[in-house]
């Protein structure tokens, strides 16, 4: 996993509960906690963050993944606010990131192993977004989304029919405008 992803991490953690608290999970983790954006680093070293995490704020692993996702995006956008401005809503910004966004990501980050998505356009309030990636990290995908939204000014529901994480082969994130 690549750096800016541990640096997101990082910075929705240090801004929720301090450095000192970043400090201790780093260490209790088990993880080297020096991560430079560029670098690429044990995908493993996110769920023993995030478990470590977890632990300290009485949540599931899996809720503290969605919830950096969810509050990591605006720090998506500061750095990359141009991937947004082409967009008025959140459905259309969905829609660019496996033609878009993710394969100018392979290119700014060398070596990033991006994951794949492909779409049902339901109708105009809902998509269907099918994920697929050995790494299962569909609530961080989740989290994204809800920032996402929140970036468009809109709120959306987003049900899951299908999960990696109860034995389906892909996971699909159905997302409705709300
Ligand atoms: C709502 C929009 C987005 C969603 C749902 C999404 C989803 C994801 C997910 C789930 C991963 C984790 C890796 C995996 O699942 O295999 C990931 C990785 C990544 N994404 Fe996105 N993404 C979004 C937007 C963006 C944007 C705007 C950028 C702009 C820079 C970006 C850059 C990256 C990078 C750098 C990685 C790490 C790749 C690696 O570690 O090799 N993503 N994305």
């Amino acid at each position: 996993m690549k750096g800016i992803i541990f640096n997101i991490v990082e910075s929705v953690v240090i801004a929720e509960q301090g450095i000192d608290a970043w400090d201790d999970v780093i260490d209790e983790s088990g993880v080297l906690g020096a991560y430079t954006s560029l670098g690429t680093y044990p995908d493993s070293d996110l769920l023993a963050i995030a478990s470590s995490v977890a632990s300290r704020v009485n949540a599931t692993p899996s809720a503290v993944i969605k919830h950096v996702g969810h509050q990591g995006l605006s720090r998506i956008y500061d750095r990359y606010p141009e991937f947004f401005t082409d967009h008025d809503d959140v459905l259309s910004f969905l829609l660019s990131i496996d033609s878009i966004i993710h394969p100018e990501v392979r290119s700014l980050y060398p070596g990033a192993d991006v994951p794949f998505f492909t779409y049902n356009v339901v109708d105009e309030h809902t998509l269907e977004m099918t994920y697929r990636s050995s790494r299962k990290r569909c609530d961080f995908a989740e989290g994204l989304i809800l920032g996402a939204a929140e970036h468009y000014g809109q709120t959306v529901d987003i049900a899951r029919p299908r999960c990696m994480m109860r034995g389906d082969d892909d996971c699909v994130l159905r997302v409705t405008t709300t």
